[in-house]
């Protein structure tokens, strides 16, 4: 396989960045230069020497996506645009990689399995499960399942960095529970299935280790970066969301199975070393 017959849509973000520094020689496009809602864009495009299409492009505002214009985006994105790449795959036998949630499940499950039945509960959520089904057409389809996406761009690891250094104690939820994935990690693991022919379908991604919640998280960010982790206040996702308007639903367990992709041989890094890493270089980059 050769990396410049690939081509990253949604190359901006925080997955279509690490992507982008992975395959030197991809072609990529965010929406400025391909906007994949346009049916007439996607089938104008040339895609003769593309033989895989990555999709990090996504509607990502979980609450953004309950009012009336983020109902219609994220269903244009997460949904419509996903069916116009596939056609795209099809006519031109292409293999597609496409990235999903732990939001397709309404959280009730421990851990997920890629073969658990859609139940989301949000608009996010749903659009995404809707993109899920869209790219089960798609003969030669891959798609990742992932979760508490941390990478280049805005996310709450930098978030809670960000509050550390500014000296506020924050409030976070410590009812929802999951695990990170770091978007080289996710990057390379779908490297990995690409360049080892697995087997073509759903697979989960995050990064490996034990399962905690988003208050544990910031309370080893404060502790890595020099504050104190007695800063943070675990509340329930009820207590944090009282009296606020507008807020999705979310699963309160997205922890999601890894056997399935280390049975193809990846074996994924622990969330903790990736989280330290990530946060000595943040640090770094800083001084
Ligand atoms: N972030 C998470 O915690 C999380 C959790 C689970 C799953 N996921 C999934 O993981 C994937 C990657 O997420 P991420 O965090 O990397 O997302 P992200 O940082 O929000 O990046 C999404 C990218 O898609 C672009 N985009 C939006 N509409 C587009 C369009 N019509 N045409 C082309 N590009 C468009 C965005 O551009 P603009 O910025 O200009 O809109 C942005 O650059 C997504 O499928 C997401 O649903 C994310």
């Amino acid at each position: 396989m050769n990396d410049s017959e690939i081509f990253i849509v949604g190359a901006n973000g925080q997955l279509g960045t690490a992507l982008r520094a992975l395959y030197p020689n991809a072609k990529s496009a965010d929406i400025d230069e391909l906007d994949i809602t346009s049916s007439e864009s996607v089938a104008s495009f040339d895609w003769s020497t593309i033989k895989f299409i990555i999709n990090a492009a996504a509607y990502t505002n979980v609450d953004g996506a309950e009012t009336a214009e983020g109902r219609i985006a994220a269903w244009k994105v997460n949904a419509t645009a996903v069916g116009h790449l596939v056609q795209a795959a099809i006519t031109h036998d292409i293999t597609i990689v496409h990235v999903s949630s732990d939001y397709v499940f309404d959280g009730t499950v421990n851990p997920h399995l890629e073969t658990e039945d859609l139940s989301p509960l949000g608009v996010y959520a749903q659009s995404k499960a809707a993109g899920d089904l869209v790219v089960g057409l798609a003969p030669k389809n891959y798609l990742l399942r992932t979760s508490w996406v941390i990478g280049e761009g805005k996310n709450f690891v930098l978030t809670m960095k960000s509050l550390a250094e500014q000296g506020i104690k924050p409030s976070v939820v410590n009812d929802q529970i999951g695990r990170l994935t770091f978007t080289t990690d996710l990057a390379s693991a779908i490297a990995h299935l690409l360049f080892n022919n697995a087997p073509y379908g759903t697979y989960n991604f995050t990064n490996d280790g034990d399962s905690v919640s988003w208050a544990d998280i910031a309370s080893i960010v404060y502790d890595t970066t020099g504050y104190s982790s007695s800063d943070v206040t675990g509340v329930t996702t009820a207590e944090y969301y009282n009296g606020k308007q507008g807020i999705a639903p979310r699963p309160l367990q997205s922890t999601l199975s890894l056997d399935k992709i280390k049975a193809t041989g990846f074996v994924p890094r622990d969330w903790r070393e990736a989280l330290s890493e990530y946060l000595t270089k943040k640090t770094a980059e800083e001084s």
